[in-house]
């Protein structure tokens, strides 16, 4: 746990102190976390981050041609960062999915399109007719009883402007919980569902087949990182429905409040895209936000993602 800091704010005037908007957000864990960061070491590739804990621009690298001990060195950057960005990547569709099957054997979306060619690559292809639905904040697949381990995506074509994708920490995020709350989430288990997502486009009969195959999983509010130990806010507003064994009304204001926690700025950071350009997010570890912002411009994106682990 990190060293009590004294009180920043003890200089700001009383009645600004009380000011609703004044919100400190997780200093202790933020300056902790950016210091911890800034003292790792990385010899093969070149890693500058993006914003004090979360994202990195990876230099020095190509996905497609990582040699062992580079791979070695990305890996732990992308755990530490929790996404990272390679622009200028030289990559075709084969490529990226032999470098995310080095992380586990790949992912089959059960409801968003396929790539024509394969079936492991989701392809988001925007335009004048398709306006992007992505702009919401979630962690892909919760609702799977073993969500994704992260995703690979690669820029095909980029908006002449807009077009970003926003990630959150959701270590951050946790950690800036008041204690309170924290304490009040030990041991809760929140249900997700795809009906109220992917479920509203399908029929009755789609949505029952569906149904059987896809049973209201159930998770922990507050996961650990399998790989780092880190405990993460492991609840999210597309997917999350209810938590479980509280009443609807109280269920619904603690997730209310939890989700806010996402659309934090200071645990956010944002990537630009270029034809070329890659992130590989730690799915486990964030959300994330596509904003759509460049409609009624092109913008075409594919994604391939790596099956994870149960969330503990
Ligand atoms: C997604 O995976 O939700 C889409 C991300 C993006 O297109 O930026």
């Amino acid at each position: 746990m990190s060293e009590a800091a004294p009180d920043p704010t003890s200089a700001i005037p009383d009645g600004l102190r009380r000011f609703g908007a004044l919100q400190p957000g997780p200093r202790a864990h933020v300056r902790d976390e950016s210091a911890r960061l800034a003292a790792l070491r990385f010899e093969r590739i070149r890693v500058t981050p993006v914003s004090p804990t979360i994202g990195a621009e990876i230099q020095g690298a190509q996905i497609a041609q990582l040699d062992d001990a580079s791979f070695e060195e990305l890996h732990r950057a992308w755990l530490e960062y929790k996404v990272i960005f390679l622009r200028d990547q030289e990559c075709t569709a084969d490529q990226q999915m032999a470098f995310a099957r080095r992380f586990g054997a790949l992912e089959v979306h059960p409801f968003l399109p396929a790539n024509a060619s394969h079936d492991e690559i989701i392809r988001f292809e925007k335009s004048e007719g398709v306006a992007g639905y992505e702009n919401l904040w979630h962690s892909d697949v919760s609702w799977r009883e073993v969500p994704s381990l992260g995703s690979v995506l690669r820029c095909i074509e980029a908006p002449p402007r807009g077009g970003d994708t926003l990630f959150v920490d959701m270590i951050a995020a946790y950690e800036g919980l008041p204690e309170a709350v924290r304490e009040r989430l030990q041991g809760a288990v929140a249900v997700h569902d795809f009906m109220h997502s992917f479920g509203l486009a399908l029929d009755e009969a789609q949505r029952e087949e569906k149904r059987k195959e896809f049973p209201p999983a159930r998770h922990p509010v507050v996961r650990t990182h399998p790989e780092t130990g880190r405990k993460i806010l492991y609840v999210n507003a597309v997917f999350t429905s209810h938590i479980e064994g509280m009443p609807r009304e109280e269920s619904d204001a603690l997730l209310d409040f939890l989700y806010r926690q996402a659309t934090v700025p200071e645990y956010q950071c944002r990537f630009h895209w270029e034809p070329g350009s890659v992130a590989f997010w730690d799915n486990r570890a964030v959300q994330h936000y596509a904003s759509n912002d460049y409609w009624p411009d092109r913008r075409v994106m594919e994604r391939v993602t790596v099956i994870g682990d149960r969330p503990a």
